[in-house]
């Protein structure tokens, strides 16, 4: 894949970014068949990591609240010696939340300890120097967040030690995420958001974070899975170009100016596969 520029992080990434919550967790997720699914043995984790490699995936997802999913990409990555080293690729992971696998249940932490503590503890699973992104994960009180809990100037802070490069917000609000953007120049470099065919009030984000040059990664872009709900819920200007809602939704999301990578959830490599594919003939147009 292609690689671009991540707003004005400095950093490259590939349009494409492989989510990583099934790799580690199967509780609390609501994936079509929901939860109990067979979490990935570590063989399929690593060829789904060499496929990555090989098609010029760079930008892996990942938080503490998604389990296990730190800790894998940090043993199986550093035993294949990132499959041709560490500076390929683009880790982002989150701080805020923290899931109880037992309780099945998240709580939520912004204050400043907290979220230097999870940074250290990051790079301890992921087992790297410096982490690329680290965004707040949010429990929905998005500008509360931003301007109250402190949890900015923390991730600042661990920005300015060296290490984290870019810092931001994972919104779950328009106003929220507006609100991330406009702070641009004193808090987020990066802000990730929904959008899909079905959920597409967050456009508005995209646009203004275009204008300020902060990078935007999309979650959530195949309906979390529920693909046989897209094309009902497509505009008629992509339903006339394709009828495959994986393509479709790629036009959809990477077709949006302003979006620097569409972070897809899989713990396929055939998927993977095929969402690449995909996203080149959407991007081909
Ligand atoms: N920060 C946040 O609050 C937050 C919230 C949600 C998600 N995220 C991030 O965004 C990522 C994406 O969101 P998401 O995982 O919820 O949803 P998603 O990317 O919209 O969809 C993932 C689902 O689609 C399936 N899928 C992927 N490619 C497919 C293909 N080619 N054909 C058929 N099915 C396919 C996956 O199953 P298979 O495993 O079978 O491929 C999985 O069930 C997450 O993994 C995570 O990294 C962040």
């Amino acid at each position: 894949m292609e690689q671009r520029p991540l707003g004005n992080t400095g950093l490259m990434i590939s349009p494409i970014g492989l989510g990583t919550v099934k790799l580690g967790r199967n509780r609390g997720v609501k994936y079509p068949g929901g939860e109990g699914f067979a979490i990935p043995s570590d063989e399929q984790v690593r060829e789904l990591f060499r496929s990555a490699a090989d098609l010029g995936v760079s930008l892996i997802d990942t938080a503490p609240a998604y389990g296990l999913s730190e800790r894998r990409i940090g043993e199986i990555m550093h035993a294949q010696g990132w499959f041709g080293g560490r500076d390929r690729w683009v880790v982002c992971t989150k701080v805020g939340e923290e899931f109880d696998p037992e309780e099945a249940r998240s709580t939520f932490v912004f204050t400043p300890e907290h979220v230097k503590m999870s940074v250290e503890r990051s790079m301890r699973r992921l087992r790297v120097d410096v982490i690329d992104i680290v965004l707040v994960h949010s429990d929905g009180r998005d500008e509360w967040i931003l301007r109250d809990s402190g949890a900015m100037d923390a991730l600042r802070e661990v920005q300015r030690r060296g290490l984290v490069r870019a810092i931001g917000m994972s919104t779950k609000t328009v106003d929220g995420g507006l609100s991330a953007v406009r702070r641009s120049e004193g808090a987020c470099d990066v802000v990730m958001l929904t959008f899909n065919a079905k959920e597409r009030a967050e456009g508005v984000v995209i646009d203004a974070a275009r204008h300020r040059n902060v990078g935007v990664l999309v979650k959530k872009g195949l309906l979390s899975g529920h693909i046989a709900e897209v094309m009902g819920r497509m505009p008629p200007e992509i339903r006339a170009v394709t009828d495959d809602p994986i393509e479709a939704s790629m036009r959809l999301v990477l077709g949006r100016q302003g979006v620097g990578a569409m972070v897809v959830g899989t713990s396929s490599s055939v998927h993977l596969t095929d969402n690449v594919r995909a996203a080149e003939a959407a991007m081909r147009v």
